[in-house]
């Protein structure tokens, strides 16, 4: 079995991250989005994976290189534009060949492991299996409407009237027989090779498709709230570990990571909090539910339920909560005497205020 994990797309929704880096590199609990996903995939035994990658490829070959420091093979497949989920899997026609493949979209984390999904294929012998899930509003998904024994019988893209409450949760199973389907659909009224047509080609066909109702946690990393909530859920399993030093004047509350070459100085780091390597920390309050990233520097800060990227600085800034500071991004007080907001921000950026009214 093979793996095809799609980490093309535009990530409109996650401006202005995604202007500079890839969405499947923003990191979840101090690791890209991207090596939780291969390192689930390889759990499952799967060693050669093919990467589907758009605007930001070198990105992506940086990070991850020849996949071998995860145990993997990693071939890259160039997608020149965003043609759809399905059209990923034309793309990935040749490396792919006649092996069966898991499919994971590069922007979904289930990290209690697509293991259940895999065994259901393995024991089932259909063509298709599709991980599903409960979700409250359908409308935003692919939708599942299942019969007898979890097969499935009609799926729907964005339904306006959802038929079930089920959906696609990124995560499906093929035999080869899907290439036939990719081939036979055309693309829809927005443009994309939908996967959910080709899946209903199958059903269409009378072939064999089934669902696996996933019961762990599982976020699509759409937007910035999910990148937030699903670090805080991540975090709910760290444990502590100093590497770093922490003065006498400091205090730990609760699971704290904190990497080589970091100091903690006179600050109150109350987890779960991961902080990264060469990070150093000076009278602040950091956490809960917060990650900060290599070689950052906090002095003076207060941040709690935010994500912090590498080599940022915030200082004598104490009320952040629920943000995500870009890599490098300078946050600053203008200092008791500074009569105004002093901002430089990029493109799409977003920033909420407090206001003395
Ligand atoms: P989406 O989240 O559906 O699309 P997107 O990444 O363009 O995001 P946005 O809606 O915010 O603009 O994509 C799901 C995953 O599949 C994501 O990892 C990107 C990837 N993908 C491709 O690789 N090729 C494609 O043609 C599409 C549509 C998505």
């Amino acid at each position: 079995m093979k793996a095809l994990v799609l980490a093309g797309g535009t990530g409109t929704r996650l401006r202005p991250f995604s202007h500079t880096m890839p969405k499947q590199l923003i990191p979840v609990a101090n690791k890209p989005v991207l090596v939780h996903i291969l390192e689930d995939i390889r759990a499952q035994g799967i060693s050669e994976v093919g990467i589907v990658v758009g605007g930001h490829a070198a990105d992506m070959a940086e990070t991850l290189g020849d996949g071998s420091a995860l145990g993997l093979r990693i071939t890259y497949l160039h997608q020149d534009a965003p043609r759809g989920l399905a059209h990923c899997v034309v793309v990935a026609r040749d490396f792919l060949g006649d092996a069966d493949f898991v499919m994971y979209l590069g922007d979904n984390m289930l990290p209690q492991g697509i293991a259940p999904v895999v065994d259901d294929f393995r024991a089932g012998g259909a063509p298709a299996q599709l991980a599903v899930q409960s979700v409250a509003d359908p409308r935003a998904f692919g939708v599942a409407e299942l019969g007898e024994g979890r097969r499935v019988r009609r799926v729907v893209e964005k339904p306006v009237r959802p038929v079930s409450d089920l959906a696609l949760i990124g995560v499906y199973v093929f035999s080869p027989q899907v290439h036939d389907a990719v081939a036979a659909i055309t693309p829809s009224a927005r443009g994309e090779l939908e996967i959910t047509d080709a899946v209903q080609w199958l059903i269409t066909q009378g072939h064999e498709v089934r669902a696996s109702c996933y019961e762990g946690y599982w976020r699509d990393m759409g937007t910035v709230d999910d990148v937030l909530e699903c670090n805080r859920e991540l975090l709910r399993s760290l444990t502590t570990s100093v590497q770093g030093r922490v003065d006498g004047a400091s205090l730990l509350v609760g699971p704290v990571e904190i990497g080589e070459g970091s100091s903690v100085t006179n600050s109150r780091i109350t987890g779960p909090v991961s902080i990264g390597r060469g990070v150093v920390i000076k009278d602040s309050c950091v956490g809960p539910d917060t990650t900060v990233g290599d070689h950052c520097t906090l002095s003076g800060a207060g941040v709690s339920y935010s994500i912090v990227l590498e080599a940022a600085s915030i200082s004598d800034v104490e009320d952040l909560h629920g943000s995500v500071i870009g890599r490098a991004a300078q946050i600053a007080s203008a200092g008791v005497s500074g009569r105004h907001h002093r901002l430089m921000v990029g493109d799409h950026a977003s920033v909420h205020m407090l206001t003395s009214r």
